[in-house]
């Protein structure tokens, strides 16, 4: 595992940026899986800015989102297919057809799970998985629980992930109380991971994660047997 520090927020935008603009320019057709959530929101915007400036393309890559909400149509404002629209594809060269993201809108949603990892195969794998971190230890919307599943799947949402998504909708009852979601195995087959991390709330988490014993209650922790796993965080860990 690496850890890289960035100084500050905006600080872990640029260097996200630039280390997916790095994997981008050695290989044009990448397969990236890319997060949601507030922490990478600085560095879509980066990227943006790298794309407008003719630096890097993903004319050729291919992308895969992590995780959506159920019950959310991709026009719905806290979708993620929305958010991702606003923030990032709608903003760069990806054609449309190399897109991809769970839909939460269908009525069979196990078809959906099935469909999505079937496609996540077809282009052989994801090369370069972004990841955020839950307050929780979720990764995706894999959430703290007994047992882990190894592929995408519709999941529960615990009360704290609902408690803390609330501030993106006009009450608690607004958010939804299930999401589709990548398994935690589809992460893991992933060649190379980055997780961001950003914010002095996460101190706790972010320890348990890259320290804490390997369990299912911090799914997060997983990411500790990833043979290619990057930490990029703006939080200071204290040196025993
Ligand atoms: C959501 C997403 C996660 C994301 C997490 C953290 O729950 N499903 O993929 O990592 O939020 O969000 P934030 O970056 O806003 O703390």
């Amino acid at each position: 595992m690496e850890i890289i520090y960035a100084q500050d927020n905006l600080n872990l935008g640029q260097m996200a940026a630039r280390w997916v603009a790095r994997e981008i320019l050695v290989c044009p057709n990448l397969v990236l899986g890319l997060p949601t959530g507030s922490t990478p929101i600085g560095m879509y915007h980066y990227l943006t800015r790298l794309v407008q400036e003719g630096i890097i393309s993903f004319a050729q890559a291919r992308t895969f989102n992590l995780d959506e909400y159920v019950g959310l149509t991709a026009d719905h404002p806290q979708s993620y297919a929305f958010f991702m629209r606003e923030h990032f594809w709608s903003k760069v060269d990806l054609p449309n057809v190399n897109v991809n993201i769970p839909r939460g809108d269908v009525s069979n949603l196990a078809v959906e799970c099935l469909r999505y990892d079937d496609a996540i195969q077809k282009v052989g794998g994801i090369d370069v998985q972004i990841l955020g971190l839950g307050p929780n230890g979720h990764i995706g919307f894999n959430e703290p629980s007994h047992n882990m599943e190894v592929h995408t799947h519709v999941v529960d949402l615990t009360a704290a992930t609902i408690q803390a998504n609330t501030r993106f909708f006009p009450d608690s009852d607004a958010v939804p109380r299930q999401a589709v979601t990548m398994g935690v195995g589809n992460i893991m087959q992933a060649r190379k991971i980055l997780l961001l991390v950003s914010g002095e709330s996460k101190r706790d988490i972010l320890a348990k994660t890259i320290n804490g014993p390997v369990s299912t209650e911090v799914p997060s922790s997983i990411l500790q047997l990833h043979a290619d796993l990057t930490v990029l965080t703006d939080i200071k860990l204290r040196v025993h």
